[in-house]
């Protein structure tokens, strides 16, 4: 059976790509930031799955207010990087799984999350940057001259898009109960494949309208907190709190909540019960492999995590 090893969770600002793409990681503004995600590359080299469940949002790019999928997943054999107006970005095509995609979407359907399934979609930003974040060239490596890119992405990856970008936008609440049916369809594939699961976007940042450019460091700190500690918790976050206290496009980070409602400790967690929710620590809860938060990127907190299942 394929299995869900662990969650990473990291910002997908597209000003990132453009450094790394542009060669300027080594710049002040910027090397603190990728200095942030050394051990995750090592990590992703050490840790290899066979599969990525990448969870992320379209930009209007492959979609637009002329369709707006609330949960659509990537069900074909590869996926290319997405001209978002200044050319693709030069990194590799993302190589897709329809054979699990399919399977995930055949069993998240018949338990009731009705998903569009995408057979063809350009990928952009949200989906490329956390891969460069976590699988392209170390720092060393790009200082000894190497491209930031690598040449082809280290395993599969299946696309998962979510709308938060017009409302209605699901509510954290729909997003975790999700990634729970994810795990179980997951779970339910008969072949030995090890899965990770990615939720991405956020956190705190506001691009337009009066407060632009707002960053809220304790909302983020404690969204990270509850995420580890008390998912339920962070799930039950109303989508009004994330406007006011994350910015306008801070609602990216209910994406994170797919990821998180896919791991062991929460399984068998029944929305509204108190059995596992609170302070208690419960012996499989995930163990935090890294945390890591910079302010700024471009116009927003970057957050990372990684969660490994015991
Ligand atoms: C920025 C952040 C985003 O999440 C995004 O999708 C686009 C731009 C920014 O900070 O510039
Ligand atoms: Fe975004």
């Amino acid at each position: 059976m394929a299995k869900i090893t662990a969650s990473v969770f990291t910002s997908h600002v597209p000003a990132i790509g453009a450094a790394l793409d542009l060669g300027k990681t080594q710049e002040p503004y910027w090397q603190p930031l990728f200095a942030g995600y050394e051990y995750s590359k090592q990590w992703m080299k050490d840790n290899q799955p066979d599969v990525i469940f990448l969870v992320y949002n379209d930009h209007a790019t492959a979609f637009s207010l002329e369709m707006i999928p609330t949960f659509a997943i990537g069900t074909a054999a590869e996926f290319q990087p997405a001209d978002e107006g200044w050319g693709p970005r030069p990194v590799p095509k993302v190589i897709g799984h329809p054979d699990l995609a399919s399977h995930i979407a055949q069993s998240v359907i018949q338990d009731d999350f009705d998903l569009t399934i995408v057979n063809k979609m350009a990928v952009d930003h949200g989906l490329t940057v956390p891969l460069s974040l976590m699988c392209g060239a170390s720092m060393p490596e790009i200082a000894a001259g190497a491209k930031a890119a690598p040449v082809a992405w280290p395993c599969p990856v299946i696309p998962f898009a979510v709308n938060v970008v017009q409302y209605p936008v699901p509510s954290g609440r729909r997003c975790f109960e999700l990634g729970q049916a994810i795990r179980r369809a997951v779970e339910s594939f008969d072949e030995p494949l090890n899965v990770q699961i990615w939720g991405t976007g956020g956190m705190s940042h506001q691009l337009q309208g009066a407060r632009a450019g707002l960053i809220n460091k304790e909302f983020d700190a404690k969204f990270m907190d509850l995420l580890i500690n008390d998912p339920e918790k962070a799930a039950s976050i109303p989508h009004i709190d994330y406007v006011r206290e994350a910015g306008s496009e801070g609602i990216e980070l209910v994406m994170w909540l797919i990821a998180r409602g896919a791991m062991n400790d929460v399984v068998n967690e029944v929305w509204g019960s108190d059995k596992g929710a609170g302070s208690k620590v419960k012996s499989n809860a995930p163990v935090v492999k890294k945390r890591f938060y910079h302010v700024p990127a471009s116009n927003t907190a970057v957050g990372h995590l990684i969660l490994e299942n015991v």
